[in-house]
């Protein structure tokens, strides 16, 4: 017997898996006569979420470092109270392909976190699940090929599908606890992206000579991450890695700046940070016995003051600096992302270009 009049399903996506998803358990919904209705996530910046009486909800997101994205924490945070509604939670995350073996990717917290929060609202939580379309952070790695593209979704939304099934008829399941134990252990790593690998990895992207200031990269990020204070666009500390406007730049001239971050970082944290400490701050500190923890925690505070806010100028230095065509030029030829075999990733169009839609 089914116990719903309506599915809403609220989804946030970068690059098109979990949109992807979304729209493969909407289809499952329409087979079993349950009226759905599909929420884009970017569009709640200003209003507050609706959620209707006797119907069932369903969140879908990426996983961005072993949790839900800012954007999505915040809009669970803007939802009404649950007054005992249903809702089940899902996310994305890493699918790779090894030849016949299918290897997914991690939680973390994504899924407790929200179910905390949710709980807290008073909301019945019906379902946990993650699905493993393809991996599609390609600041670390080339896109995969469309076939393992294609191959990984049929295989998310074949799961997707029977779960949001089960939900629809009533079920309770939760198959994200079996990785409960693995989860729990990626907590300090969800916590160290959310309070600072985030915004360093948002200091990673550069436009190279080829951008023509189309401005749809700053037309489609979905936190309004990018400006253009001169001729190029500039990444702001909103940024959440998406990847959104690096895999639609219609002329590639998106780069993740790898040469440049890793001669940065080493200059700046490894040399001048450490120099600067030892010529300035080495006699003045007093030579008490405190612990080794407590003189090597002051030490890191003190370098991290020091190392932190260089890093911040020399993005801004570098910014200026990519107008000048010779340097634009190294700094993108020192980019992975800046060669043909660094391919994007599009989820939908990937999996159309097969012959695979939802
Ligand atoms: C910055 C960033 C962080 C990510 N962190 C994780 C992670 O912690 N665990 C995981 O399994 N996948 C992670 N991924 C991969 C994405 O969650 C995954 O590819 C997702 O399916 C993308 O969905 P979308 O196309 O809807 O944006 C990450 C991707 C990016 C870009
Ligand atoms: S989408 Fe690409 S070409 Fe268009 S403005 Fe952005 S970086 Fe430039
Ligand atoms: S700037 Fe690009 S990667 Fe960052 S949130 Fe916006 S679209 Fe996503």
């Amino acid at each position: 017997m089914l116990i719903y009049k309506q599915l809403n399903i609220f989804w946030f996506s970068g690059t098109g898996n979990a949109k992807m998803v979304a729209e493969t358990m909407a289809e499952k919904s329409r087979e079993m006569s349950i009226p759905v209705f599909l929420h884009n996530i970017d569009n709640f910046n200003e209003k507050k979420p609706e959620v209707p009486d006797q119907s069932v909800s369903c969140i879908i997101s990426p996983t961005h470092g072993f949790n839900y994205p800012p954007i999505v924490l915040d809009f669970i945070l803007k939802m009404p109270k649950g007054r005992g509604r249903s809702i089940f939670l899902m996310n994305t995350r890493a699918g790779t392909k090894l030849h016949k073996l299918f290897l997914p990717g991690a939680s973390g917290i994504a899924l407790l976190l929200a179910w905390l929060i949710l709980r807290i609202k008073g909301y019945h939580i019906v379902g946990m699940r993650p699905v493993d379309p393809a991996s599609n952070w390609i600041s670390l790695h080339p896109g995969l090929r469309d076939k393992v593209v294609k191959s990984l979704m049929k295989r998310a939304c074949h799961k997707a599908a029977s779960f949001a099934g089960n939900m629809l008829e009533g079920k309770r399941k939760y198959p994200a606890l079996r990785e409960l134990p693995i989860d729990l252990a990626l907590l300090p790593i969800a916590i160290g992206y959310y309070f600072i690998g985030r915004f360093m990895l948002a200091k990673t992207f550069m436009a190279s000579w080829k951008c023509n200031n189309c401005g749809r990269c700053i037309r489609e990020c979905p936190v309004k991450a990018i400006s253009q204070p001169l001729k190029y666009p500039y990444w702001s500390y909103r940024c959440e890695s998406c990847m959104r406007c690096m895999n639609h730049c219609p002329r590639r001239a998106i780069q993740t700046i790898h040469g440049f971050t890793v001669f940065a970082w080493w200059l700046l944290l490894g040399v001048a940070g450490p120099a600067i400490y030892l010529l300035v701050f080495d006699g003045l500190l007093p030579t008490t016995r405190s612990p080794e923890w407590i003189s090597g925690s002051i030490d890191f505070f003190i370098l991290s003051a020091i190392s932190v806010p260089l890093l911040i100028l020399s993005y801004r230095l570098l910014y200026l600096l990519m107008h000048i065509k010779p340097v634009n030029w190294v700094i993108s030829v020192t980019s992975f992302t800046f060669y043909r075999f660094w391919r994007r990733y599009n989820a939908g169009k990937a999996a159309e270009a097969d012959g695979f839609s939802v």
